[in-house]
């Protein structure tokens, strides 16, 4: 299913959190008990699901939108910033109001679809919030005056 990135019919959102609670069924979450799943969904299609890594280190956790994002660069590669790159994200967790994803993980979707729709939701998909990743992580830091390599 290929999906035009301006837009994000309702179905398709559906389904997305859909992918987003199923993710959540695998989080690894034994020192919070607070349990996150996310999907990705890229231009062409393909979805890739994450959920939250904790650690005994705790400051080594991984969240469920980075493990997603992680997923889809280890199957398609750079391409995910160029040619087939997220067009949406949805996270979903057991909170009151709809789980929108932290300071870091923003940083590291913005790196492949600053514009990119972000779903989030209560655990029963009851309250939702979409937007745009810009409207999350205004004026964000884009690398772009970093050295070439
Ligand atoms: N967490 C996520 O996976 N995504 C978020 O958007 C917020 C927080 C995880 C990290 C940690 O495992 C637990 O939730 C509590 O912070």
């Amino acid at each position: 299913m290929r999906v035009p990135d301006s837009e994000l019919p309702a179905d398709a959102l559906d389904a997305l959190f859909a992918e987003a609670l199923e993710a959540q069924k695998a989080a690894y979450a034994p020192y919070s008990r607070f349990r996150v799943g996310a999907a990705v969904l890229l231009r062409d299609g393909t979805v890739l699901r994450g959920c939250n890594v904790e650690n005994a280190s705790y400051g080594a956790t991984i969240c469920a939108e980075r493990t997603a994002m992680v997923s889809a660069v280890a199957r398609f590669g750079p391409a995910v910033r160029d040619s087939n790159p997220p067009i949406a994200v949805a996270v979903v967790g057991p909170t009151r109001e709809p789980l929108t994803p932290c300071g870091v993980c923003r940083q590291f979707l913005a790196e492949f679809n600053p514009r990119m729709v972000v779903a989030c939701a209560t655990q029963d998909l009851g309250k939702r919030l979409v937007l745009r990743l810009e409207e999350l992580l205004p004026h964000r830091f884009d690398g772009d005056d970093l050295p070439e390599g």
